[in-house]
C-alpha cells in the first residue's frame, strides 16, 4: 500500500490517525489551482469566532452576500445550522465542541480545495481547536476573524433568549457564563461587532480580503 503523502502544497496536511486502514489518497485531476484559474479568484477559509450573540452569523452572511454579488463562489457554514445535521449528535461539552470544530475544519478544507471562499460562523471557543484547523491548510488560507463583542453586549442582545436560560441554570456549559471563551491572541482581523454597524464590519472584512488578494482590488 502506498503511503498517503504527508502534505500537499495545494491542500495542506494529509493525516490519517483514525480507524480506517488500507486507504490510499486519490489525487483529483482537477486541481485547486485550475479551479482558481477558471473562477478568477482564490479560495480561503474565513473563520468567524466569538461569543453567542456577537454577530458572527450576521456578519458572515452579509460578507457572503457581498462576495456573491461580486461573482465569487462562496458559502457559509453556520454553527446552529450544522448542528441540525452533520453535528446533530454533538452537545456542548468541551469534547463535543472539539469534535464539532474538527469536523467543520475538515469540511472547510474540502471547500477550500473546491475553490470556494468558505465562511464559518462557530463560537469555536478553544484556541487549540481553532489552531488545529489553521494547521490543516496552507499558510495564508485560514483567516481568523474575531467578532469582538463584550459579554454584556451579547447578553443584553440575547437574541435567542439563551443567556437568560444560562443564567437561570436551565442551559449548562454556556459559553461566557458557565463555559470559557478563549479570545484569539493574534487573529488576522478583529472586528468590533459589539460597537460598530454591520456595514462598517462588512467593509473591514472586505478590505482584509482585498489586501490578501482573495477578492479583486476595488478601483
Ligand atoms: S461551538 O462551541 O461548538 O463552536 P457552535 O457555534 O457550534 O458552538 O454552536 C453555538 C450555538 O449553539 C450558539 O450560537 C447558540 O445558539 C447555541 N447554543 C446552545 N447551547 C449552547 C451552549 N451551551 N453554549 C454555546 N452555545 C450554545
Amino acid at each position: 500500500m502506498a503511503p498517503s503523502p504527508a502534505s500537499n502544497p495545494a491542500y495542506g496536511a494529509l493525516t490519517n490517525e483514525g480507524k480506517s486502514t488500507n486507504i490510499v489518497w486519490h489525487h483529483s485531476t482537477v486541481t485547486r489551482a485550475a479551479r482558481a484559474h477558471q473562477r478568477g479568484h482564490r479560495s480561503a477559509i474565513l473563520w468567524f469566532t466569538g461569543l453567542s450573540g456577537s454577530g458572527k452569523s450576521t456578519l458572515a452572511n452579509a460578507v457572503n452576500s457581498a462576495l456573491f454579488e461580486q461573482g465569487l463562489a462562496c458559502y457559509v457554514l453556520d454553527g446552529d445550522n450544522i448542528r441540525h445535521g452533520l453535528c446533530k449528535d454533538l452537545g456542548f461539552s468541551d469534547a463535543d465542541r472539539e469534535e464539532n470544530i474538527r469536523r467543520i475544519g475538515e469540511v472547510a478544507k474540502l471547500f477550500l480545495d473546491a475553490g470556494v471562499v468558505v465562511l464559518t460562523a462557530f463560537v469555536s471557543p478553544f484556541k487549540a481547536d481553532r489552531d488545529r484547523v489553521r494547521a490543516l491548510v496552507p499558510e495564508g488560507d485560514f483567516i481568523e476573524i474575531h467578532c469582538a463583542a463584550d459579554l454584556s453586549v451579547c447578553e443584553g442582545r440575547d437574541t435567542k433568549g439563551l443567556y437568560a436560560k444560562a443564567r437561570s441554570g436551565e442551559i449548562k456549559e454556556f459559553t461566557g457564563i458557565s463555559s470559557p471563551y478563549e479570545e484569539p491572541e493574534t487573529p488576522e482581523l478583529r472586528v468590533e461587532t459589539g460597537a460598530q454597524s454591520l456595514e462598517a464590519c462588512v467593509a473591514e472584512v472586505l478590505a482584509q480580503l482585498e489586501a490578501r488578494q482573495v477578492v479583486p482590488q476595488s478601483s
